[in-house]
């Protein structure tokens, strides 16, 4: 049974160069969400939808995960049936920092699929309008990412594990998109003690017990040893 349950967000990625929405100068600022993710927008235009993640799986590629995605993995590794991470991000960083047990709620940059017959396959480097669907060759393909307006990935179970977590944390995150915002105070309510580690307060800082502000790299080995001390 999951006991920790671990939401993160743009911020945990952030300190590897990957930015974030919402900040100051984040992705939200330089591009219009509703033509680059949306299912509308990329209808109307897929050549821009493509090279906007395009630009973003580049950028991804060439990040590596930071300390506080390396913590994360400790914990796991310290505490394998345990630890659950939840991310709204589709980087790969925890992928690739060792942690096993992640649900991708926002699906993932580094693959594609086709929304003709649903197949899922490793993305390219660069993908295309006019793409084929490697199982049913149709044209129809797009990342795998969930866009503004569709359902995000994995709702059941993390629900559940939601309902039998006893320490639930959100990690670099700004409680802005639903459902996200709201498993904060669902895990509260079954029980679960909350902590929001974030640069700064968030819009969901009055769901947690213990709201504790600074960069992720900082914050999240030093709750990590905690944890593992207690
Ligand atoms: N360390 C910790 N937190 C940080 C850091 C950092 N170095 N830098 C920024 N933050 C915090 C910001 O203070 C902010 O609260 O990370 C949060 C980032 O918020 P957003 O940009 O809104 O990103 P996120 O919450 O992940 O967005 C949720 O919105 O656009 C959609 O699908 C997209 O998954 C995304 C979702």
């Amino acid at each position: 049974m999951t006991r920790i349950v671990i939401l993160t967000g743009a911020g945990i990625s952030a300190e590897s160069g990957l930015g974030t929405f919402r900040d100051k100068d984040g992705l939200w600022t330089k591009y219009d969400l509703e033509e680059v993710a949306t299912p509308q927008g990329f209808r109307r235009n897929p050549a821009l939808v493509h090279d906007f993640y395009n630009a973003r799986r580049a950028n991804c590629a060439a990040a590596r995960p930071n300390a506080a995605h390396v913590a994360l993995a400790r914990l796991e590794a310290a505490m394998p049936d345990d630890v659950l991470i939840v991310t709204q991000n589709v980087d790969d960083l925890h992928r690739r920092a060792g942690s096993r047990n992640v649900l991708q709620m926002h699906g993932a940059l580094m693959r594609a699929t086709c929304h003709a017959c649903r197949h899922t396959w490793p993305a390219p480097e660069r993908m295309e309008p006019g793409d084929r669907c490697p199982a049913c060759n149709k044209t129809a393909t797009r990342p795998d990412v969930v866009w503004f307006g569709e359902v995000p990935y994995h709702l059941d179970e993390i629900g559940k594990a939601l309902e039998t977590a006893s320490i639930f944390a959100a990690i670099g995150t700004s409680g802005q998109v639903w459902p996200a915002a709201g498993f904060a105070a669902a895990a509260r309510q079954n029980g679960a003690h909350c902590v929001e580690l974030n640069l700064e307060p968030s819009d969901a800082t009055a769901d947690f017990h213990d709201c504790r502000t600074g960069p992720a790299t900082e914050l999240v080995p030093h709750w990590v040893d905690e944890l593992l001390a207690s």
